[in-house]
């Protein structure tokens, strides 16, 4: 990263690492100002940010020099991006950057800065984040800020911006006043025109996603995974308060997704909202256990279903789909939620996990066991660096299709919960 202070640079490197996680890429934030919180006692004011100030300077560099250091063993053991977030406002600062990164370890170095001269944008990123900062521990808030903005000043004594003629040899992205103007330089690869892709098109205006399964179905009563059945009686009550629940809220120019599957579009039916069916929303493609349930797999395809439970994520049904392949499938979509803004998606189990996990930062071990209740909105609303997540049952009753994970019986007559896939070499149905 690059940038001054109040950027949004934690912001962006937080929401980076979250999707390319996401995606399967290993990524891990080195964040500077907690190194320099770790080797230094309580911040007291800004003057520790002087650029004349040589004792300060000396530990600042020394510290932006640990976290660089951290990412090189990160990367050098199994991580695939590592986001230094930092203000690396100084072309020397930069340098030492290449020298380790891409000389000394022939990684590929890639510039994020973001450059920010609206005054109420800089303020309200103040407000948000930085006077909840551990530096301001106590610190009357109308204080922080002032001691805030002159670190600010202090930073802007030596700012030297990424330049499309000093720098020209770099590769970057920057990104003005939140996404009003981009330019980008000397793009290297596949990774980096995905991440310039991604930071293109998120915004930071407020916002709502609803997210919520399909109203009970046919299907869903018998046990029966998959298929295309129409809603239940209890399903046909879910898309009627559904609609209602949406009135209530009275959410500006919604818009409501669906899968192409009729349970969803049934569910969605009574909403008053432009609506749009999308094929990538429908549900994980079981394919040669579709229509069957979980008791008939187990005995039809044992190994099959004992796979599942050693690794759920990665597991395939034969002709069919893994979860890793449903994320996939569903990046398209998650992108197109982040250029949007209050939308709701009515999809299905595996599909809002998939979401879900995007928006909470889970992990691929925990993705698959993720609750999605029947009958319940999900609100997703952007925070700070995260996500407020609220579930509201709409009060219908209806089948509950989770299954928990599994647990391993242990040679002392405990139980385990199988989360790590390699050290199991059997599992039993829950
Ligand atoms: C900080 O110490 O809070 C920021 C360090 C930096 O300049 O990157």
């Amino acid at each position: 990263m690059v940038g001054l202070p109040a950027r949004g640079k934690t912001y962006i490197s937080k929401k980076l690492t979250r999707y390319l996680n996401w995606i399967g890429i290993a990524t891990k934030v080195f964040n500077v100002g907690e190194y320099r919180r770790a080797a230094t006692d309580q911040y007291k004011n800004h003057d520790f940010f002087r650029a004349d100030n040589k004792e300060a300077l000396e530990i600042r560099t020394k510290c932006a020099m640990m976290a660089i250091e951290d990412a090189c063993k990160y990367l050098l053991n199994g991580g695939e991006v590592a986001v230094v977030d930092a203000t690396n406002t100084t072309r020397e600062r930069r340098k030492m950057l290449v020298d380790v990164f891409t000389v000394q370890h022939n990684f590929k170095l890639f510039f994020v800065e973001s450059l920010c001269d609206d005054l109420r944008i800089i303020e309200a990123n103040i407000l948000e984040v930085k006077v909840c900062s551990p530096d301001y521990l106590g610190v009357d808030k109308n204080e922080a800020v002032k001691d805030f903005l002159q670190r600010i000043e202090h930073y802007r004594v030596t700012y030297e911006s990424l330049d499309y003629n000093l720098d020209n040899d770099m590769s970057f992205i920057q990104i003005v006043n939140q996404g009003d103007r981009f330019l980008v330089n000397k793009l290297a690869g596949h990774l980096q025109s995905r991440v310039v892709y991604y930071l293109m098109n998120i915004h930071v205006l407020p916002r709502t996603i609803y997210l919520t399964r399909h109203g009970e179905s046919e299907m869903n009563l018998t046990g029966k995974i998959g298929g295309d059945s129409d809603l239940s009686e209890r399903g046909k009550e879910y898309a009627e308060k559904l609609a209602q629940f949406v009135v209530k809220e009275n959410i500006p120019n919604l818009k409501v997704w669906t899968s192409q599957m009729k349970r969803t579009i049934q569910t969605a039916v009574n909403i008053d909202a432009p609506k749009e069916h999308w094929k990538a929303l429908n549900e994980i493609d079981a394919g040669i256990c579709e229509g069957m349930s979980y008791e008939e797999i187990q005995e039809k395809y044992p190994e099959d279903f004992a796979m599942r439970d050693q690794d759920k994520f990665h597991y395939r049904y034969q002709s069919g789909e893994s979860y890793q392949d449903l994320v996939a499938r569903l990046e398209p979509v998650i992108l197109e939620l982040e250029r949007q803004e209050n939308v709701m998606v009515v999809c299905h189990q595996a599909v809002a996990r998939c979401l879900l996990a995007y928006f909470q930062d889970k992990t691929s071990d925990d993705l698959p066991y993720l609750k999605v209740p029947l009958h319940t909105v999900i609100k997703l609303t952007p925070v700070a660096y995260g996500c407020r997540v609220e579930y509201v049952s709409l009060k219908i009753d209806a089948v509950n299709t989770h299954r928990e994970r599994p647990k391993m019986a242990l040679p002392n007559g405990s139980i385990k919960t199988i989360t790590d896939t390699a050290s199991c070499s059997c599992a039993s149905k829950n």
